[in-house]
């Protein structure tokens, strides 16, 4: 298994180290425009394995021919959010720079799978898709993982248990539309509304849309990067271990939930060869409706793109 990161920022060095530290990958690549800063990543990395005691090896470069022959190509680059930005900010930065990534990773590794993180996200998935030309099969993007991941972590919090029994799904668009599912999200296997008042459920419900920008809030100078490499490693451990999890991800849309052209976070079988099945859920008018309003808003700023 070749894996190769490209953009060696917070993301990009945050989910080589945990690859590294999981034993996913034979090789990594770790790819950036900044002469030497993902060769001293890459090479602090290595130097951490006789310790973690997983034979990975990490090369830092450049140059995509470095890549030649990934199973798998995960794009972090681009700028990250400042505070008083939106995600939807940072589109045509972003976009060109995905674009071009894209572009040069596939021609070395045409029969890869392609994982987007770079935001906003759901617009880069789209943008990912068409300049590889891949089946949207191979082409996927992360984030329902981690906003699951925040409201699941909100949810523990509020009610004081374990995080390994509370579950919880949130589907559509990476960004202020984003649509958590209380009806769908449990604690030991029992629905939200059945253990928290609606008003309680609300407030956690917009921590989680809030919850990237609560951080860049703290940070000042960057966005999120601890709980987004956790959630693309989940990715790729489905992906390398063939595992058919069930996980929400980012997709582009022919018809399901009776939308089109748009990409939006919704439960996806992920297996060794990508998607392998797009899990149309039941959904009530008002959860449907929230959902066609998030991947509206999504293929808006498609439509903004100049491809
Ligand atoms: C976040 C940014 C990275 O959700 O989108 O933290």
């Amino acid at each position: 298994m070749k894996i190769t990161i490209i953009g060696a920022g917070n993301v990009g060095a945050t989910t080589t180290q945990r690859i590294v530290d999981k034993g996913l990958a034979r090789e990594i690549v770790l790819l950036d425009i900044v002469d030497g800063i993902p060769h001293g990543k890459s090479l602090d990395i290595i130097e951490s394995t006789p310790i973690i005691k997983n034979d990975v090896f990490v090369k830092g470069t450049t140059q995509y021919q470095d890549t030649r022959e990934s199973d798998i190509i995960i794009i972090t680059a681009g700028i990250a959010r400042k505070p008083g930005m939106s995600r939807d900010d940072l589109q045509n930065t972003n976009a060109a720079i995905v674009r071009s990534a894209t572009e040069q990773a596939v021609h070395y590794s045409p029969n890869s799978i392609i994982i987007v993180v770079t935001n906003p996200l759901d617009v880069m998935t789209f943008v990912a898709l068409k300049a590889s030309g891949f089946p949207r099969e191979r082409v996927i993007g992360m984030a329902g993982i981690l906003d699951s991941a925040r409201f699941r972590t909100f949810i523990a919090l509020e009610c004081g248990v374990s995080i390994e029994d509370v579950t919880a799904l949130v589907l559509g668009g990476h960004g202020d539309s984003m649509v958590p599912l209380p009806r769908y999200s449990t604690i030991a296997g029992v629905p939200l509304p059945e253990l928290l008042d609606q008003r309680t459920i609300e407030k956690l419900i917009q921590r989680t849309r809030d919850g990237g920008i609560e951080i860049v809030n703290y940070l000042q100078t960057g966005s999120a990067y601890y709980a987004p490499s956790a959630a693309v490693v989940e990715m790729v451990e489905a992906i390398v271990k063939d595992k058919k999890r069930i996980l929400p991800c980012a997709v582009f849309l022919k018809g399901e939930y009776n939308l089109t052209d748009t990409v939006i976070g919704i439960p996806v079988k992920i297996g060794r060869t990508g998607i392998e099945k797009i899990m149309e859920i039941n959904l009530l008018p008002n959860e449907l409706e929230a959902l066609h309003i998030s991947a509206n808003e999504v293929k808006k700023n498609i439509e903004k793109l100049s491809l």
